[in-house]
């Protein structure tokens, strides 16, 4: 073989997101005790949660048939139809959304979503022209970087950067700069936001989905953390479904994300189009996660255990890992965290940073902490000299307070070094 195709450059030959999570994955099976991972997305081990899977296994384990079913069958290329109704009638009841088993499409994961919805929408289109997808507000989610299997289609926008006290801060989307134009094919946002824990409030998603509806195009809202699974969401704020949205959900961050499910709520011709990408790419997803939670889903103890659980949880370390960093980061050194409203992650902006973020992670790793550069999160752009993108690192909370405590007195000691050689 001389050569991939042109499909095949692009999506063959490495990316962002692949050097990330290989760099994680084998720090993670290398690094030993001496590694304070706090790189990934990756969830925490809650031993009440890992707790009610067990006993969901077992039923499956226990009931006649129920095991077969999920291991032996394949599914409808949407997904499993008792699944998707107990999705409909939890949407119904706990949300009053007017969600129909026609709006939902279950896929790989939630990944496995986006590169479908992008590439659906975005791209060639019959007449001639290139449509793109709108981030209205970056950093986000590096995860939707290079899914694109033709020409780059991301236009995104910088935020306007709101200081809050001394040390912390707030983006907010810039309505002044943004442009919505004919080769638009959707606006999306991750809400809370992957990496900056940010939630968009309810008001500028009001902005945006009038802004969707009055050029006839969706609003892409990436649910991953949000209400009512997993529920990390701390923020005053509203989780919000409307009948020309598209909400994207996954049971990854609740503490599945081996079963690689992903849920998709949106009009019946985008859901049904997920189906038919799910035949062609896959058949049909895995039944695993789909079986297990079908019936907590049903009964409400998902949501429950979301709600008193997950949330609390994630909360209580978010709180913490500000803590150290209040008490560890010298004061005059100017440094600000995002507010954090939800998701996994610390942000943080160095303003001034003498190093790039890309350095600081070089710095950080030759002493066994591993964070991500910001830099990897503000894709899209037009203005690549904008300083900030490279002033900012993402870090992860999830893992166990001593690691966390101690990666964070590690970070505060080379920034001060960094910033006192300048
Ligand atoms: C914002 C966001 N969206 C989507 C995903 C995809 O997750 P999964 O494919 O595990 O559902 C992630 C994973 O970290 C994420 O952070």
């Amino acid at each position: 073989m001389k050569r991939f195709s042109k499909f095949g450059e692009k999506l063959c030959g490495g990316s962002g997101i692949e050097e990330l999570m290989d760099d994680l994955g084998h720090a993670l099976a290398q690094g030993g005790d001496h590694m304070h991972m706090l790189g990934g997305g990756q969830p925490s081990m809650i031993p009440e949660v890992n707790t009610i899977f067990r006993e969901a296994l077992d039923g499956v384990m226990s009931s006649e048939g129920a095991l077969e079913a999920m291991l032996g069958k394949y599914d409808p290329p949407r997904g499993n139809p008792r699944f998707i109704e107990a999705l409909t009638v939890m949407f119904r009841e706990q949300l009053d959304w007017d969600v129909k088993k026609e709006n939902i499409a279950i896929t790989s994961g939630g990944q496995t979503a986006f590169f479908f919805l992008f590439n659906a929408l975005a791209g060639l289109h019959h007449d001639g022209t290139r449509k793109k997808i709108v981030l209205p507000l970056v950093p986000e989610y590096i995860g939707y970087a290079n899914q694109s299997v033709g020409e780059d289609m991301f236009v995104a926008f910088p935020p306007k950067i709101e200081k809050i006290g001394d040390h912390q801060f707030k983006y907010r989307i810039d309505f002044d700069r943004l442009v919505i134009d004919e080769d638009v094919a959707a606006i999306c946002v991750s809400r809370p936001t992957n990496p900056t824990g940010n939630v968009i409030t309810d008001n500028e998603i009001a902005k945006l989905l009038a802004i969707a509806k009055s050029h006839d195009i969706p609003l892409i809202i990436d649910n991953a953390y949000g209400a009512p699974f997993p529920n990390i969401f701390f923020a005053d704020a509203e989780p919000l479904w409307d009948s020309s949205m598209i909400l994207t959900m996954s049971l990854s961050k609740v503490g599945l994300p081996g079963t690689r499910t992903g849920i998709v709520v949106a009009p019946p011709k985008i859901a049904s189009a997920m189906a038919s990408m799910n035949a062609i790419v896959g058949l049909a997803n895995s039944n695993v996660g789909q079986v297990l939670t079908e019936p907590l889903i049903r009964s409400g103890k998902l949501m429950e255990l979301s709600k008193h659980v997950v949330k609390p949880f994630y909360l209580a370390k978010s709180l913490r890992a500000q803590e150290w960093v209040k008490a560890y980061f010298p004061d005059d050194i100017p440094y600000r965290v995002h507010l954090s409203e939800g998701a996994l992650f610390l942000w943080i902006w160095f303003e001034g940073l003498p190093i790039s973020s890309k350095a600081l992670y070089e710095r950080l790793k030759q002493r066994n902490v591993l964070v991500v550069s910001g830099a990897y999160f503000f894709f899209g752009l037009d203005d690549t000299d904008w300083k900030h993108q490279h002033e900012c690192i993402r870090m992860t909370y999830t893992m166990d307070a001593e690691i966390v405590e101690s990666g964070v007195q590690i970070i505060a000691d080379e920034i001060a070094a960094i910033y006192r050689n300048a």
